[in-house]
């Protein structure tokens, strides 16, 4: 199952957080090309600021975020994008207010009047038929499920490379969540590498080649899919090691 391709993503003895306070005591992470990383933990151990330090919304103290060998440290989010990084956050993922469409209209803001827009957003719909039905109503009026697929499909917009992917799954029930994380894999054939993090240990383990366990702003563990299958989560996630 190890798919080996260049690191597309490199995060180097990562101190980050918010302002002053630091979340993230020193991280280091690699994705390949072609990969599907999960980055598994409890609530609070810092998984968002991750994705947040790499995207250039939380403060990085010291240490590097490597995009394709290119050093993005302290890059803001619409350089980050530029770069071919997409991003469905965990809250906040869709402009409620704007109509399905209009969200994916906006996922590719950064493309400005890129004639091909029009056929990836049909390229969205059909990845998503759920939303494709709802395109002219207004993104509120979508259950959880379908908020969670625009909120993917709007970061896709941009056409990234690499994908970072809050808790798609969050609130989900679970054949919405299976349906979701099939998604994901088709996502990643199309060949998107996939950085996700979830509190789903199964669900993501399932999609997964590889992942790590973060626990109090740190890396306790990292190991293939396969190996974090057979480890008993709960405990890593409440005693923070072996
Ligand atoms: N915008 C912010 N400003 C200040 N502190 C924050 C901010 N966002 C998160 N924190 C703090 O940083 C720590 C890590 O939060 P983070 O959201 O990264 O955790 P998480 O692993 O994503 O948790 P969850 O599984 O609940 O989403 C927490 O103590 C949280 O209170
Ligand atoms: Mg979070």
């Amino acid at each position: 199952m190890s798919r080996q391709g260049a690191p597309i993503l490199e995060v180097r003895d990562l101190r980050s957080g918010y302002g002053k306070m630091e979340v993230l005591h020193g991280i280091d992470l690699v994705v390949r090309e072609g990969e599907v990383v999960a980055v598994l933990g409890p609530n609070g151990a810092g998984k968002t600021t991750l994705l947040n330090s790499i995207f250039g919304i939380a403060t990085i103290h010291s240490g590097q975020v490597i995009l394709a060998g290119k050093d993005v440290t302290g890059l803001k989010p619409h350089q980050i994008v530029r770069l071919g990084v997409g991003y469905a956050p965990q809250t906040n993922n869709v402009f409620p207010e704007l109509t399905v469409e209009d969200n994916l209209v906006m996922g590719a803001y950064m493309r400005g009047r890129d004639p091909s827009i029009k056929d990836d957003i049909k390229e969205m719909f059909k990845l998503f038929p759920e939303i494709a039905r709802r395109r002219n109503q207004k993104a509120k009026t979508l259950s959880g499920g379908e908020r969670q697929m625009l909120a993917v499909a709007r970061a896709l917009m941009s056409r990234p490379k690499l994908l970072l992917l809050d808790e798609p799954t969050a609130g989900l029930a679970p054949k919405a969540a299976s349906t979701l994380m099939r998604k994901i894999e088709e996502i990643r054939d199309m060949g998107v590498t996939i950085l996700l993090v979830e509190q789903n240990v199964a669900k993501a383990l399932s999609i997964a080649d590889r992942g790590y366990v973060l626990v109090g702003g740190r890396i306790v563990k990292e190991a293939s899919a396969e190996e974090l299958r057979n480890i008993e989560m709960e405990k890593l996630f409440f005693l923070g090691g072996e």
